[in-house]
């Protein structure tokens, strides 16, 4: 891309137009530094790419060492080396960031534990793993709102803070009591889908990236207490049509232009799948139990190597907004497993008819016989009372989705959830 603003080049942009012979300043950290008898060979890291720029130097002082933020001049000049077309022959070096190796916590070659790395998160995002994976997450980002964006939808900013349990699965952080919401009870919001349904009455097609809180027990690569989900919501009624939205926007992403379609089963078939597998599961699959991570992992690495939709969950282990079907056991809805992951997203058509809502709502205590006070939850179901619109939508945890992307695009390895975010949160763990 050609530069659109006065900021100095970066290195990505320097190395982009490949010109050897003009004169600039870089600045950044050392990443590593060779000293041989007449120059130095010193990688600059200003963080827009992996590469870096080779900067040569022919008087180096002994307080360039790796951590150091140095601003350099000099002129771009054909690389003789292998790996790149320009180097950096340094005029003038300038120390704007001593770095002293006795205390700097990081290892010049990657020697730093995943552990180690978790307790220092400040310092984490210098290593080129992180930075990788903040620059995927920021294109992952741009791509598929630039695909929501040209189907028509609208970004809406839902709210954090909020008095309903979207999920009903009270995994809520809540308020602290006596210190509530102006009196009210309040907690972080675990999902934007409520709201957002009230904005997709209003603008039809809408979406948002939020951070969702949840205070989960689990210490899985796949949970965190804070993470980040993409959720859409639209007009329209058809199962089909949402997992097939949800493929192409994921293709999109991804820059797939494969035309294999992705496989869809029911849950009950994927029980038989699971059952017929002669896997010895910890917990063997059973159609009146929800599928496991084992099990999730199991279809879409194995069995089907890709990414699969298992659709039609029992109405029973589904919350109480999806839209029953009409055998009367099963709600119009699908999870994407995917491998490396399990569940990357879950979606379903919802309930629209004010009398099956309300029954849904009743039966997971959420509203009450003939109690006519007003809370969140009735406010979900005025949205019934007053021009119902057929709708649906899905939710799509963004770290998961860099830990699938990541390893399939061959970027970035992540492996776990908390290596997909800059500052992950789980439980016991917060540090800066
Ligand atoms: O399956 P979930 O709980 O569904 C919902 O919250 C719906 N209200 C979404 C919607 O339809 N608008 O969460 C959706 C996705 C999961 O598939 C998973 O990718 C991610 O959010 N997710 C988590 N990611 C990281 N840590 C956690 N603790 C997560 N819980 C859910
Ligand atoms: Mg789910």
């Amino acid at each position: 891309m050609r530069p659109v603003s006065r900021l100095p080049q970066t290195i990505k942009q320097l190395l982009a137009s490949g010109k050897a012979t003009s004169f600039t300043t870089i600045t950044g950290h050392i990443r590593s530094i060779r000293r041989q008898k007449q120059v130095t060979f010193a990688l600059i890291d200003d963080g827009s790419c992996a590469e870096g720029l080779q900067a040569v130097l022919k008087n180096c002082s002994d307080s360039l060492t790796f951590g150091t933020a140095v601003r350099l001049n000099g002129k771009l000049i054909p690389s003789r080396g292998p790996g790149q077309d320009i180097e950096l022959l340094v005029d003038s070096a300038e120390v704007v960031g001593p770095c002293d190796p006795s205390t700097y916590p990081l290892q010049a070659h990657s020697g730093n534990t995943t552990e180690f790395l978790r307790s220092n998160l400040h310092l984490r995002l210098r290593t080129q793993l992180m930075q990788q994976t903040m620059r995927l997450r920021a294109d992952l980002k741009s791509a598929i709102e630039s695909f929501l964006n040209a189907s028509g939808f609208v970004y809406c900013h839902t709210p954090i803070i909020t008095g309903i349990d979207a999920e009903g699965g009270g995994e809520s952080f809540r308020v602290e009591e006596g210190k509530e919401f102006f009196g009210a009870p309040a907690h972080l919001t675990v999902s934007s889908q409520l709201h957002l349904e009230a904005f997709q009455a209003a603008l039809g097609r809408v979406y948002t990236l939020s951070p969702c809180f949840r205070a989960e027990r689990s210490m899985t690569g796949r949970h965190l207490a804070e993470f980040w989900m993409l959720e859409a919501e639209w007009t329209s009624s058809s199962l089909d049509e949402l997992c097939g939205f949800v493929e192409d926007m994921l293709k999109h992403a991804i820059g797939d232009t494969l035309d294999h379609a992705w496989p869809r089963v029911t849950f009950h078939d994927a029980i038989k799948i699971l059952e017929a597998s002669q896997q010895s599961f910890a917990f063997p699959p059973h159609p009146s139990q929800p599928l496991q991570s084992e099990h999730e992992k199991y279809l879409a690495e194995v069995h089907f190597k890709g990414p699969v939709f298992v659709i039609n969950y029992p109405k029973a282990m589904k919350p109480f907004y999806m839209r029953a079907n009409d055998d009367g056991e099963t709600v119009a809805c699908f999870d994407l497993l995917v491998p490396r992951v399990g569940e990357l997203i879950g979606g379903s058509v919802r309930e629209e008819r004010e009398d099956a809502l309300r029954r849904n709502m009743l039966q997971a205590g959420l509203i009450s016989e003939g109690d006519m006070a007003e809370n969140a939850y009735s406010s979900y179901l005025s949205l019934r009372q007053h021009g119902s619109l057929p709708h649906m939508g899905f939710g799509m945890g963004f770290e998961r989705l860099l830990v699938w992307i990541g390893a399939e695009k061959g970027l970035v390895e992540t492996g776990s959830v908390r290596e997909a975010v800059g500052m992950p949160r789980w439980k016991g763990r917060m540090g800066i």
